[in-house]
């Protein structure tokens, strides 16, 4: 070990300063850091920084309102305005599932800070009756999807799934995976890799020290996908699988339509190269980021990153101007991945995020900073965008499709472990209606609700189950139907006319809870 060349670097780079405490160090720590310092390029680091430092001054800012257009409607596709063409789209990405055509990939790099977990976010538990956490639903809803494709084109397939981790969450994650026997699904068809990692830097675009023997790295942002697909061969092994479309997509959704054949088959049948899913936004404060266009060519602009007399504009028919809220699922054709990977990544801008980073001072003392003290760089997922050829946006119903997990319970009521338990809930609620069960209470009364008059299924069934239904109730009936069972609302005709006590619980086995058969 010879840190020689090592400090050399640092030196040339105006970074000596984390060498400060190597005398001091243990050889374990000194083999620690030495290995955490040879694998950075500090040129590079210091590139990125001033870049990243210069678009995110804030004259920019002002001047991304100035720039941003809504979403034009020739582009927009949505499950209530076209539900006549449900049916085509859904056959089309059905088809291409059935071809093993089509592959997931999961961006489960995060830290999870807002959640205030120490383990990956999609390993948490958010108290429903089965206890499933966000992996084992996913997995299950691969599962349910490749067997549908297979009813229905008479072909076995499968959907591979890309899971894209970090240094801090890819250990804990594939233990999770092993000890869970990959939650039914073929161990080679699940595939982990990890994305890059970036020091924290002072304003002044000092490296910073988390201990005196570590520099305090953080993930380079759910944008650092494209780098790492590119060195660690996972758009290789995409291309010898013969994947055509990839759906991309966040851990934290728990109504999450993995791999949505609509969706897919919407961006297909456009000829798309890329595509984004929304829910409409109806608050101008909702943390979301709206798809958007910025000197004409797409982009999602974050919450934080626009006034709110923007995010506030309305348009002629009451709506929020920029309401195409972004869910964080998307889509791209294997040519476009394979263009952003190889030619487009390195255009890619980091993102300038403020933050209280702990540090030690010149005298060792570890500081816990009260406000901002350095940034962290990272790449957006969506920021490739702009290289679309052909762009579209699929807008769907934020009751079926999202409720996100932020925050912990403790916190705001939004976005937490409460609201996303609910969500799912109430979603499986509505499935039970709209199948033609009914719920009853205590003394054995119906309770009411108002089912949807389905306009007819679609090819499966798979896409405009719940098109109609009103919210049914305030505080949601315990009801969980396993994603095996159902992935969208379909194949619970076995329901019908059943009464049943809430909490319900459809799965594999079969129907537990149920009081009643037949009325
Ligand atoms: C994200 C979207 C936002 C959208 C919102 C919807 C981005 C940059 N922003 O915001 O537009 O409205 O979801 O819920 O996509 N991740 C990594 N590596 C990282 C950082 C994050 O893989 O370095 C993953 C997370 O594990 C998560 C996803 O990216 O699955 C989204 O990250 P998060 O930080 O939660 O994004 P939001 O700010 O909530």
């Amino acid at each position: 070990m010879d840190i020689s060349q090592i400090s050399e670097k640092l030196s040339e780079a105006g970074q000596h300063h984390v060498l400060q405490f190597w005398q001091e160090l243990s050889a374990a720590e000194q083999s620690e850091m030495f290995h955490d310092l040879e694998s950075m390029n500090f040129k590079e680091i210091n590139h990125f920084f001033h870049n990243a430092m210069k678009v995110s001054s804030h004259g920019h800012q002002e001047k991304i309102d100035e720039r941003m257009g809504p979403v034009p409607r020739e582009v927009l596709g949505s499950v209530t305005r076209d539900k006549e063409m449900l049916r085509e789209w859904e056959e089309e990405g059905l088809l291409q599932i059935s071809q093993s055509k089509v592959a997931v990939l999961l961006l489960a790099g995060g830290q999870g800070t807002r959640l205030g977990v120490s383990y990956p976010k999609g390993m948490y538990d958010v108290g429903l009756p089965s206890h499933k956490t966000l992996f084992q639903i996913q997995a299950e809803r691969i599962l349910k999807l490749e067997s549908l494709a297979k009813e229905r084109f008479k072909k076995k397939c499968c959907i591979p799934w890309y899971i894209m981790t970090s240094g801090r969450t890819m250990e804990s994650t594939k233990e999770f995976f092993e000890q869970h026997g990959y939650f039914g699904l073929n161990k080679n068809n699940v595939i982990f890799f990890q994305q890059g990692m970036l020091p924290a830097m002072t304003f002044e675009g000092k490296l910073i020290l988390e201990r005196k023997g570590k520099v305090s790295m953080a993930p380079d942002g759910n944008g650092g996908l494209y780098r790492a697909l590119g060195s660690q061969k996972i758009v290789d092994d995409m291309e010898t699988r013969g994947i055509g479309h990839i759906h991309v997509y966040c851990v934290d959704n728990i109504l999450v339509k993995v791999a949505d054949p609509s969706f897919i088959g919407f961006c297909i049948k456009k000829k798309a190269d890329c595509g984004a899913k929304v829910v409409e936004k109806t608050n101008p404060t909702e943390p979301v980021g709206v798809v958007c266009k910025v000197d004409g060519r797409y982009q999602v602009v974050e919450y934080s990153e626009i006034t709110l007399a923007t995010a506030e504009k309305r348009s002629a028919d009451g709506r929020l101007m920029f309401n195409a809220g972004n869910i964080c699922n998307h889509f791209f054709s294997m040519a476009f991945l394979k263009n952003i990977v190889q030619i487009y990544e390195p255009q890619l801008q980091h993102h300038v995020a403020q933050k209280k980073i702990p540090y030690v001072d010149a005298q060792g003392q570890l500081i816990k900073p009260d406000k901002p003290n350095g940034i962290k760089m990272e790449k957006f997922v969506f920021d490739i965008f702009q290289f679309a050829k052909t762009f579209v946006v699929f807008e769907v119903l934020r009751e079926d499709e999202f409720s996100p997990l932020k925050n912990a319970d403790s916190q705001d009521g939004k976005d937490n472990p409460t609201t996303a338990r609910h969500a799912l809930m109430s979603l499986h609620h509505r499935w039970v209606l709209n199948a033609g069960g009914h719920f009853i209470d205590e003394n054995g009364t119906r309770i009411p609700a108002i089912p949807s008059s389905r306009s007819g299924p679609a090819a499966t069934g798979i896409s405009n189950v719940n098109q109609n239904l009103k919210d049914v109730t305030d505080l949601p009936i315990k009801c969980e139907i396993s994603p095996l069972v159902s992935y969208a609302g379909e194949s619970l005709e076995f329901i019908k006319d059943h009464e049943f006590r809430s909490p319900l619980i459809v799965d594999e086995k079969g129907i537990h809870e149920m009081v009643k058969n037949g009325v």
